[in-house]
């Protein structure tokens, strides 16, 4: 109740008060939400529904179609699996299943979603504007995500805006080995929007540094070391020609949290290449009886100009193959990030980028939240209204 002289002063609370709805969020409320996050991952993995390939497939050729490419090999077309990607031509061996292609997908779209929620309007806020066509193909993964929250009730918990967030960092840890856990904070108090407009504020995945430094440094206030560490979410997930125009895995294994994205980004050639009229870097086809791949046969392994950007500026004409052959030098120049994205390269820097990345994730959930509108698990939220009210009686 407002009354006496703290009434001017507790009705200007009320009126503009536009924090959190929720008092607390209790640790074990945070433990049941990520079990209900972690089984919606496995059942994810292993219902069959749910799978895009379950086999993969050894090719009687060398190179290797694109999705949805209509390439002959001598043996007739090739067809596509329902998604748009290549599966097996008469006369294939299927060798294994797989199954992790189902984890790696619904890893990377709840990661992806994460990313997607924080750098729309006003940060996280539980709001996707379909709109906008960059949100293209998480249309699924925030179905799922609003019937669970609707199936368990957790609106008496949590908002949705902070079940997003809890759900990528969820995926995050869940990607990652058991001897390199990431250590992401998370904080709860995030508002959830009824409608958002997100139209222009996703970066272009063509954009060269420049793109990077405007995006993620000025507009975001990331540096470029954090910037680095960012787009190594990229090792998770992959793209799908339908939602976004681009097709194919950035590493192989996408499922698992590794610093694979650095070091393919150094340890192959790249091609770029116009695909579908959109520039993309390809590394040379992989076999698909390769013990190591679990994830992307048939598809070709691709960056995207952003990604490249990390390391060469992607906007000089000359750089076509990078690295540049020797015998090109002066063709592809260093990228402003690639000190940063080069500590990330070696088989012993898997660690530091791990960290590194967990904070840049840590930091991207609190985008467009004063800092003391978010608060740890298990603190009580006492606003001055309460304190106007047990004061005033
Ligand atoms: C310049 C910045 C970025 C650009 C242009 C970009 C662009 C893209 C594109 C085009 C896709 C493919 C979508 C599809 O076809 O389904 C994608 C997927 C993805 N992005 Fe990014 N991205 C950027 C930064 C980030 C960041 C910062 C994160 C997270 C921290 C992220 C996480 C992901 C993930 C996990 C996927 C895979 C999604 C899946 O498997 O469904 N991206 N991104």
């Amino acid at each position: 109740m407002c009354r006496g002289v703290f009434l001017l002063f507790c009705l200007l609370l009320q009126g503009t008060w536009s924090g959190s709805p929720y008092r607390t969020l209790s640790s074990q409320n945070v433990r049941k939400v990520k079990d209900i996050i972690n089984q919606y991952i496995t059942k994810h993995n292993t219902d069959p529904t749910k799978i895009v390939r379950t086999k993969t497939v050894t090719y009687s050729f060398s190179t290797l179609p694109l999705a949805g490419e209509n390439i002959t090999n001598g043996l007739g077309p090739i067809w596509t699996d329902t998604q748009g990607r290549p599966a097996a031509p008469n006369g294939d061996t299927y060798v294994g299943s797989c199954n992790p292609c189902g984890l790696g997908d619904v890893i990377g779209s709840l990661v992806r979603l994460l990313f997607h929620d924080a750098a729309g309007q006003n940060g996280a806020n539980g709001c996707i504007d379909w709109n906008t066509a960059d949100h293209k193909g998480l249309e699924a993964v925030v179905a799922d995500l609003d019937s669970l929250y609707t199936a368990n009730s957790l609106s008496s918990v949590l908002s949705k805006a902070d079940f997003w967030v809890l759900a990528g960092i969820t995926a995050i840890s869940r990607a990652a080995a058991p001897n390199t856990p990431p250590t992401i904070p998370f904080l709860w108090g995030r508002v959830d929007a009824p409608t958002c407009s997100d139209i222009g504020l996703l970066p272009n995945a063509e954009g060269d540094h420049t793109l990077l430094n405007s995006y993620f440094v000025r507009r975001l206030n990331f540096t470029m070391q954090e910037t680095a560490a960012l787009m190594g979410a990229h090792t998770l997930g992959r793209m799908e020609g339908r939602f976004s125009g681009f097709s194919g895995g950035w590493t192989p294994r996408h499922h698992a949290l590794t610093n694979s994205y650095y070091s393919a980004a150094v340890g192959v050639v790249w091609d770029k290449r116009l695909r579908n009229g959109k520039i993309v870097w390809e590394a040379p086809r992989l076999a698909c009886d390769d013990p190591q791949l679990e994830t992307s046969c048939g598809q070709t392994v691709v960056m995207l100009n952003v990604d490249m950007a990390l390391f060469t500026d992607v906007s000089l004409g000359t750089c076509t193959k990078f690295p540049a052959p020797p015998n090109n030098v002066g063709s592809c120049v260093d990228s402003p990030f690639r000190t940063y994205s080069k500590a990330y390269t070696s088989s012993t820097s898997q660690g530091k980028w791990i960290k590194d990345f967990a904070l840049a994730i840590a930091k991207m959930t609190k985008i467009g939240y004063a800092a003391n509108a978010l608060y740890s698990v298990d603190f009580v939220r006492i606003d001055l209204i309460d304190l106007g009210n047990s004061v005033v009686q």
